[in-house]
């Protein structure tokens, strides 16, 4: 017997948004999404989640520290868990997930000093925050308002985990935004 479904089986086998749920969902809100501005939407975290989760990673195989190593891993095992979660929802839409990887991973790579990069990851952890707060209000469809919230959710304790890493450091300054 097959442990895994195929890409095939799963796509075959997908939840497709249904119309009807989105007007079950907050009746009252009209100003929803298109599926193209969901589209868009999904595709610009995804390409954030994957710079993100390859930002970590190799900065949690930097690190000296073995804390810092297993927070640092936790919080790119949750990136690489979005950006899954958001190739399947494109899917869902019939959109096609983009390949690409933010350039944000560049500029956290190019920076000198572990401290630099790890005060530019909580910056991209902040631009998802506020990405998602300003769209959620703005998804009709149930499972994926759901699943975002969840990143949300998520990407806020990560945020609190790394905060308290950069003042164990002595290099934070200001949570969140400096
Ligand atoms: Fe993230």
């Amino acid at each position: 017997m097959k442990k895994y479904k195929s890409f095939g089986e799963k796509f075959r086998n997908r939840e497709l948004p249904q119309k009807s749920s989105r007007c079950m969902f907050r009746e009252s809100e009209t100003d929803f999404f298109s599926d193209e501005e969901i589209l868009e939407l999904l595709n610009s975290l995804l390409e954030a989640e994957r710079a993100g989760a390859r930002a970590v990673s190799a900065l949690s195989h930097q690190s000296d520290d073995t804390a810092d190593r297993s927070t640092l891993h936790e919080i790119a095992v949750d990136e690489g868990r979005f950006c899954a979660m958001l190739t399947n929802h494109i899917i869902r839409f019939n959109g096609l997930p983009s390949l690409k990887t933010g350039e944000f991973l560049n500029k956290i790579m190019a920076l000198e000093s572990f401290d630099e990069k790890l005060e530019l990851l909580d910056r991209g952890q902040f631009w998802v925050v506020r990405k998602l707060q300003g769209a959620l209000s703005r998804i009709g469809d149930e499972k994926l308002h759901d699943d975002l919230m969840d990143m949300l959710e998520v990407h806020e304790i990560n945020m609190k985990s790394a905060a308290a890493l950069r003042t164990s450091r002595g290099t934070l300054t200001t949570p969140g935004v400096n």
